[in-house]
């Protein structure tokens, strides 16, 4: 009788740690997109990381609010300063959460941004300057003054 229960035992935990490996390496899969709304982040077509239509988008749909912080120009430096907006001085910078920082530029973008300030703070809203097709990236211009002042 307690051979029997051993064997039961040991049975039902090879078939938990069969179950497991499995189970495991599935939770540890690397994504290589994420979505949230209409965006999904994915390999860009120019660069790096870009954002892309994850579902049809209207002419003039909001496609993103992000809520933003703006802050002095001086409390951004290095590589983040590739991903500000400028703020409502010229000392300032402002950060955009969300997707917001992720999109890439194009001369020919198929989205704009506008700020909008409520007593919670400043928020960029992204909106599409034309329909966008599910799949497409999504782009706005930085302007040129953004490319001028890069190398
Ligand atoms: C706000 S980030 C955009 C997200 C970035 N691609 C990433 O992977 O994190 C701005 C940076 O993206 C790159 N970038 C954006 N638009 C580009 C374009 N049209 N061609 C080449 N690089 C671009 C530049 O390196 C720039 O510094």
């Amino acid at each position: 009788m307690s051979q029997d229960i051993y064997l039961v035992a040991t049975i039902s935990a090879l078939l938990g740690v069969a179950a497991g490996i499995p189970a495991g390496s599935f939770l540890r899969r690397k994504k290589t997109s994420t979505a949230r709304g209409a965006v999904r982040i994915g390999a860009s077509t120019v660069s790096g990381r870009g954002a892309f239509a994850d579902r049809a988008i209207g002419a003039g749909d909001i496609i993103e609010r992000c809520p933003a912080l703006e802050v002095a120009d001086k409390d951004v430096g290095g590589e983040l300063l590739n991903y500000v907006f400028y703020g409502n001085a010229e000392n300032l910078r402002l950060v955009a959460m969300g997707y917001g920082m992720l999109f890439n530029h194009s001369p020919q973008p198929n989205v704009a941004y506008y700020r909008e300030d409520s007593t919670l703070g400043a928020e960029l809203v992204l909106y599409a300057l034309r329909d966008i097709r599910k799949g497409e990236e999504l782009f706005y211009n930085y302007g040129d003054d953004w490319w001028t002042t890069r190398k």
